[in-house]
């Protein structure tokens, strides 16, 4: 008889602990481990059978020496999404677990039941969040009605697993992981040792019947894949699908892949009927304006492997009240008052009595440190009240000392900028080994220093 027994879990990492823990000796968080029921054998046959390897499986895999082994030819599967494709690295890889996270609304439902409609093969859409009468208004909505698209409202994974062994489907989306529960195990749907066993039965049947399976996971508030942080070692692709919910434009981003490079990204936009592509961020991601106006500036950023052109803006206003504000959308804001400080006090720029607000473009969030010296020509612009021409962009990094610093990829950033029909860039003197500056169109000014920029921009 398998006794009853308690763990407690974290429900941010997964680490679990025989007692309660206010905080998580692991990932350090606060509050989060949860009681949970897991049962062990316990009498003499129970673990016996538990050292010989668990019972009833006698179909064990053997060793194989390697050149025995066939390789896993089969063709990936290339969805009608482009997007997709070069975020997974080129197609679905037979076989393979894939974990979308995102936060609830930003549309990750509709990103695969768009993908299953469009996919001539054969689609299981598993949804334990949706009635199907739902789903059908959602398909509507988006406009696409394949007769091969399979829609099963069921939360049992055993249950849903043996349909799916029944019907062969190509490619399974499970929406969500946090709603499946594994009859095995005693605690609730959502639960870290639910989400571990569910997800651990997907992947075995992923690799046994070579059916790709996408998972579908809520995020936590802090922006982590909730308890499914631990899932992040069990599936064979990440992909975070992002974006602020005011704005149109959602990014999928990989985090791990293991069969492609994790540096791509996919742009999408929600319209009233699903997610378009966009295939060419740069020109939307610049705001459509025809005067010059002070304090914007725009940045030649990477985002993943694709250059982008990014509008930056920010606003220098005298503080009505005591304290100076600093708000920023999109920009980490310790960096903003780091920017500030350096300006002051390498330039003797004055904001201390300044509000300063800041704000990328489109919603989008950006980590690259080339957008520095943008933001950093933006703060001065709007202070100054100078506007910056239009046709100028910038991309370097500013350190603390106001050096401006090398960026990878500078040879992209330049072309890009160039096909957009800019006609200057700035960039750091640092960044020009191995450039040839006479081919391309546009002009290429380089500078070292944080007070050069000022001297070469505004005088
Ligand atoms: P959904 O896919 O349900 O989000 P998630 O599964 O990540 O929780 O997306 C819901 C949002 O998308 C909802 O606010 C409505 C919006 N939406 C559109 O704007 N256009 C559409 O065609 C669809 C289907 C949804
Ligand atoms: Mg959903």
């Amino acid at each position: 008889m398998a006794k009853i027994k308690k763990i407690y879990a974290c429900t941010n990492c997964g680490a679990t602990s025989s007692k309660w823990e206010g905080k998580c000796p692991s990932c350090e968080e606060w509050n989060t481990f949860v009681e949970e029921i897991v049962s062990k054998p316990t009498t003499q046959e129970e673990k016996k059978l538990a050292w010989k390897g668990g019972g009833g499986n006698n179909k064990s895999p053997k060793p194989i020496a390697l050149p025995d082994i066939v390789a896993n030819n089969r063709p990936r599967l290339v969805t009608p999404d482009g997007e997709l494709n070069r975020v997974l690295g080129g197609g679905i890889v037979s076989g393979s677990l894939v974990l979308i996270g995102g936060q609830p609304g930003i549309g990750k439902s509709t990103l695969l039941l768009q993908v299953a409609l469009k996919i001539p093969g054969k689609i299981l859409y598993v949804s334990g969040e949706e009635s199907d009468g739902q789903i059908k208004m959602r398909a509507e909505r988006i406009g696409g009605q394949t007769s091969n698209c399979f829609i099963l409202t069921e939360t049992n994974v055993t249950k849903i697993l043996n349909h799916a062994k029944e019907m062969q489907p190509d490619l399974m989306i499970i929406d969500s992981i946090q709603t499946l529960v594994s009859p095995y195990i005693d605690s609730t749907p959502g639960s870290v040792s639910q989400v571990r066993e569910c997800a651990g039965e997907l992947q075995r049947f992923a690799k046994e019947e070579y059916i790709p399976v996408f998972i579908i996971g809520h995020i936590t508030k802090e922006g982590s894949i909730a308890g499914p942080k631990l899932l992040e070692h069990i599936v064979d692709a990440v992909l975070q699908f992002e974006g602020d919910r005011n704005y149109t434009y959602r990014i999928l981003r990989t985090i791990k892949n293991r069969f492609g490079s994790t540096d791509e990204m996919g742009i999408y936009e929600m319209q009233a009927n699903g997610l378009r592509e966009v295939s060419n961020p740069s020109e939307i991601l610049l705001s459509q304006k025809d005067e010059e106006l002070s304090g914007s500036a725009v940045c030649a950023t990477m985002e993943g492997m694709r250059p982008m052109l990014i509008e930056t803006q920010a606003l220098v206003s005298t503080a009505v009240y005591g304290n100076p504000q600093r708000s920023s959308t999109g920009f980490d804001l310790r960096r903003l008052s780091m920017l500030l400080a350096v300006l002051e006090k390498r330039c003797g720029f004055q904001y201390g009595q300044q509000d300063v607000f800041l704000n990328i473009a489109g919603g989008i969030k950006v980590d690259d440190p080339a957008i520095d010296l943008a933001i950093v020509s933006a703060l001065i612009s709007s202070l100054e009240d100078v506007a910056i021409p239009n046709d100028v962009c910038f991309a370097g990094e500013v350190g603390l000392s106001g050096e401006i610093r090398s960026v990878n990829r500078i040879d992209q950033r330049i072309q890009e900028a160039d096909r957009l029909g800019f006609k200057q860039i700035f960039i750091s003197k640092y960044n020009t080994k191995g450039l040839n500056m006479e081919r391309y169109g546009i002009e290429i000014i380089t500078i070292g220093k944080i007070e050069e920029l000022y001297r070469v921009l505004f005088e």
